[in-house]
């Protein structure tokens, strides 16, 4: 039987907490199982997100999901940012603390960007002690995501799962498996998704990530801003078979439509927790976005923070 994902409980399906949708919570207190909120919207605030953050907390679990860790960089760990998120968690009792297996900057520079790493035993080293210096500082293990991407290291010398696994192994931190990011990258880089989800290690997974993405004919981007497509779906049922079931976050964070719509699609995972529904194995047909520009994912996380957009999706 799979074990106990570092003793955290199945918190149910969740949804990602948005500011647009403030009113709704505050007003109507959904019947929603728990909330995930980006942590960099809120640990530098002591205005009105905070309040609201804290009222929401008093009522539903909530978990930290940060974007700025930079857990892979060679630049040395912000030590301030981790007091920050420390403290947060403290204060909304965040049942966990998420960020992503990447590097978003360096030599003090931040790109914004969830960027690859090179996946050989140099980079394992190195980002296996940083994560024992943060679960030291937070006093908790971390929990890592598998990033979506779009291009790699061709001297990487392991698959992904491969570095995740051995992580975990060697740290004792937990894994946020992103289940669209898995399919994002294997279309992007044309590795079997179903492999991936097969041989990452199953006590270990913590939590899920659904979202949607876009399809843009050569290669899909990892936008959040539609309904889950159905050959997420069918990866999702196999991770949840193969991890007991966890955690099931759905992020929507672009063209976000009501809140009972967000909250409808999350609860479709319910269908694919039994064993009925056929897995297929080739992907539908998806749509193809026609437009020249698609924005970065984490464009509006840096909205939500500073006002500002954050720059175009150059690195696609
Ligand atoms: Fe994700």
């Amino acid at each position: 039987m799979v074990p106990s994902r570092l003793g955290h409980p199945n918190l149910g399906l969740g949804i990602g907490l948005r500011t647009t949708h403030f009113p709704h919570i505050l007003t109507q207190h959904p019947v929603v199982d728990w909330f995930e909120i980006i942590s960099e919207n809120f640990m530098d605030s002591r205005g009105r997100p905070r309040h609201v953050l804290n009222q929401i907390a008093e009522r539903y679990p909530v978990v930290m999901h940060g974007v700025s860790l930079s857990i892979g960089s060679t630049d040395p760990l912000n030590l301030d940012y981790l007091r920050k998120l420390r403290n947060l968690a403290r204060e909304v009792n965040a049942r966990w603390v998420s960020d992503h297996l990447c590097w978003t900057g360096v030599a003090g520079r931040n790109t914004h960007d969830l960027l690859p790493l090179p996946l050989d035993e140099d980079t394992l080293a190195h980002v296996a002690a940083r994560v024992r210096t943060v679960q030291d500082f937070l006093e908790r293990p971390l929990v890592l995501e598998n990033p979506s991407s779009y291009v790699g290291f061709a001297t990487s010398t392991m698959p992904e799962w491969e570095f995740l696994s051995r992580l975990t192994d060697q740290t004792g931190c937990g894994l946020l498996l992103d289940v669209n990011n898995v399919y994002v990258s294997a279309v992007n880089h044309d590795f079997d998704p179903f492999e991936y989800i097969r041989n990452v290690p199953h006590n270990r997974v913590v939590q899920f990530h659904l979202a949607g993405h876009t399809n843009c004919g050569t290669h899909i981007v990892d936008t959040h801003d539609g309904p889950v497509v159905d050959p997420v779906w069918d990866l999702y049922r196999l991770a949840h078979q193969l991890t007991g079931g966890v955690a099931t976050l759905l992020e929507w964070d672009a063209k976000i439509p009501p809140f009972q719509v967000v909250h409808d699609e999350v609860l479709k995972a319910k269908e694919y927790m039994t064993g009925d529904l056929p897995i297929r194995r080739q992907p539908v047909a998806l749509p193809v976005t026609t437009d020249g520009v698609v924005p970065t994912p984490l464009s509006f996380i840096r909205a939500e923070i500073d006002g500002a957009a954050a720059h175009p999706a150059g690195i696609y």
